[in-house]
């Protein structure tokens, strides 16, 4: 995908076509295939891999990235400051809500209180190696979460948003987007100003439709996470689905790319972060948004029912 262009005599590397097209988050223009940083946790042990992963996404045009604090305690954050380089323009887009619990039941403890998103995004901040994030979620608890939290943890989303719009106007963060919202928040949270939203969202998992369709009137931008069903045992996977499987026999592609292609058709207003440590995986997913789906595969595809998960949703 990249090219070079001719600057008098010199050759130099121009920027790489951005994948998918462009869409719009932050009022800012990104790729619309973007890159969910969570799987570089599973490098934890070779951060060399990491870094060169994290900047070939770079190379290949991708200029939004998805990221935590709590993603391998720190780990992820390290790993993008290290990997960003003076000429990388990329949108960092990072959550608030949880922290790491490494001695914890579960790899992850809910932190909803204002004083602890506002810890999150110190935290953000110096991991990242940054004076302000571009944009941050505030992840809530209010669909998909299985980690149980005590009642002190019920923070009345108002507080929460109080919170996020005082750092934002002491310019620590760009913007606010939500995270496993209801419709009923984020209804109650647009006044706000919210950029984007982050549900459990694929082929496989279509409960939050009504949500994607108030994000598409409010032009807020629609950035599904686990697109592919994500990597824990128990979630649905879009590449079980026999539906996908015989798309991808008849497109030859592969079965993630199907699911990619069709959260890309399904909604102009859709951002995509696939995760992935796999350097194959990481280019085909940049490639999905070149698939055209025909009719017949659309008809197919719209048709397949959202599958039970049964594991954890975090
Ligand atoms: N807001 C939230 O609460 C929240 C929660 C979870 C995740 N997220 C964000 O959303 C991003 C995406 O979610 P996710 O990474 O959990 O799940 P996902 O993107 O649905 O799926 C990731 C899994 O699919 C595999 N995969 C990726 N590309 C593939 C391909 N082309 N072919 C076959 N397998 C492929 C990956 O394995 P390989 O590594 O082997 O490719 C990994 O096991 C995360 O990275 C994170 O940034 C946000």
């Amino acid at each position: 995908m990249a090219f070079e262009t001719t600057h008098g005599s010199q050759s130099v590397p121009a920027a790489a076509a951005r994948p998918g097209g462009t869409g719009e988050l932050a009022g800012r223009t990104v790729a619309r295939v973007g890159y969910g940083a969570m799987q570089l946790e599973r490098l934890r042990d070779d951060r060399s891999s990491a870094i060169a992963l994290l900047r070939h996404v770079f190379d290949l045009g991708v200029d939004h990235v998805d990221t935590a604090e709590f993603y391998g305690n720190g780990f992820v954050n390290d790993v993008i400051r290290e990997a960003l380089r003076p000429q990388d323009d990329v949108l960092i887009v990072s959550k608030v809500g949880a922290v790491s619990d490494p001695g914890g039941p579960f790899p992850l403890r809910v932190a909803q209180r204002p004083e602890e998103l506002r810890a999150g995004v110190e935290a953000n901040l110096a991991t990242l190696g940054v004076d302000r994030i571009p944009v941050v979620n505030l992840r809530r608890m209010d669909t998909g979460v299985t980690i149980p939290f005590p009642d002190d943890q019920k923070v009345d989303l108002d507080d929460q948003l109080a919170e996020l719009t005082a750092l934002r106007d002491a310019g620590k963060i760009g913007a606010i987007g939500l995270s496993s919202v209801s419709l009923d928040v984020l209804r109650r949270a647009l006044p706000a100003g919210i950029v984007c939203v982050q549900n459990a969202y694929s082929l496989v998992a279509r409960e939050d439709e009504e949500l994607l369709d108030l994000c598409a009137a409010e032009q807020i931008a629609w950035v599904p996470y686990f697109p592919l069903g994500g990597a824990f045992p128990g979630t649905a996977k879009v590449t079980d689905e026999p539906a996908v499987l015989t798309a991808a026999e008849r497109l030859e592609c592969s079965p993630a790319q199907v699911g990619l292609a069709w959260l890309l058709h399904h909604s102009p207003r859709t951002l995509l972060i696939p995760g992935t440590a796999d350097t194959g995986h990481l280019e085909a997913n940049l490639a999905a948004g070149a698939i055209a789906l025909d009719e017949e595969t659309l008809a197919a595809l719209d048709a397949i029912p959202a599958r039970p998960s049964t594991g954890p949703r975090h």
